[in-house]
C-alpha cells in the first residue's frame, strides 16, 4: 500500500483538492428576478428531509446570482444528466448571457425549467443560514418531474466523469 498524502485543510487550494476528489451531480439552480431569468451551477445540491421534503444547497456569499436568486422566495433545481456539462459551463461563467440559447419553459412557480434538465424540482425557500463562507439555502419542495432517464453529470476532480460501457 502507498502511504497516503496528508494535506492541510488550512490550505484553500489542498482543501479543494482533497474535496475535488468527492465526486458530485450538477444542476443549475433557477429563478425568476425583476431582470429576468437567472441560474447558476451547483454542485452542493442534496436532499435533506423526506418529511416535510426538504433538498438544500450552498451558495458563495461573492455570489454575483445570489442576491437576485433571493429576490424570490421560490427556486427551481434542475439536475443534469450526462452530456449537459456545456449547461454547467455556461451557469458558472460571469458577464455572459446564461440563458443564451438555452430552452426553457416556467415551471407553476414561473420558474426557468430547462428542456435539457434530467430532474427538476419546484421549490419554496424554507431556511437560509449563513456557514462559513457559503449560504446554506433550504427549500421545501413542491413539484418535481423526471424529465428524461439516464446516467447523471458527475463533476469529479474538475472535469466530467466519463462513463464507459457497461
Ligand atoms: C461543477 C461546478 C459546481 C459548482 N458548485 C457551486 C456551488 O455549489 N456553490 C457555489 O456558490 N458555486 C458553485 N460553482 C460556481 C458557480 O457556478 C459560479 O461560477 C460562481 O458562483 C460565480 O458566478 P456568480 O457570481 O453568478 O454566482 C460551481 C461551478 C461548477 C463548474
Amino acid at each position: 500500500m502507498t502511504a497516503p498524502t496528508v494535506l492541510s485543510p488550512h490550505d484553500t487550494t489542498q482543501f479543494r483538492s482533497v474535496l475535488g476528489h468527492v465526486p458530485t451531480s450538477v444542476a443549475i439552480v433557477t429563478a425568476m428576478s425583476r431582470g429576468g431569468p437567472v441560474g447558476v451551477t451547483v454542485g452542493s445540491f442534496s436532499s435533506v428531509s423526506l418529511d416535510p421534503p426538504l433538498v438544500n444547497f450552498f451558495i458563495d456569499r461573492s455570489s454575483r446570482t445570489w442576491p437576485r436568486l433571493n429576490e424570490s422566495s421560490t427556486f427551481t433545481v434542475n439536475v443534469l444528466g450526462a452530456g449537459h456539462g456545456h449547461l454547467c459551463r455556461a451557469f458558472s461563467r460571469r458577464g455572459v448571457d446564461r440563458f443564451d440559447g438555452v430552452a426553457w419553459q416556467p415551471s407553476e412557480a414561473g420558474n426557468p425549467v430547462l428542456e435539457d434538465a434530467m430532474v427538476a424540482l419546484d421549490c419554496t425557500r424554507y431556511k437560509i443560514d449563513l456557514l462559513g463562507d457559503h449560504i446554506q439555502v433550504v427549500g421545501r419542495v413542491d413539484a418535481m418531474q423526471i424529465r428524461t432517464a439516464g446516467l447523471p453529470l458527475v463533476f469529479h476532480r474538475g472535469d466530467f466523469l466519463q462513463f464507459g460501457a457497461a
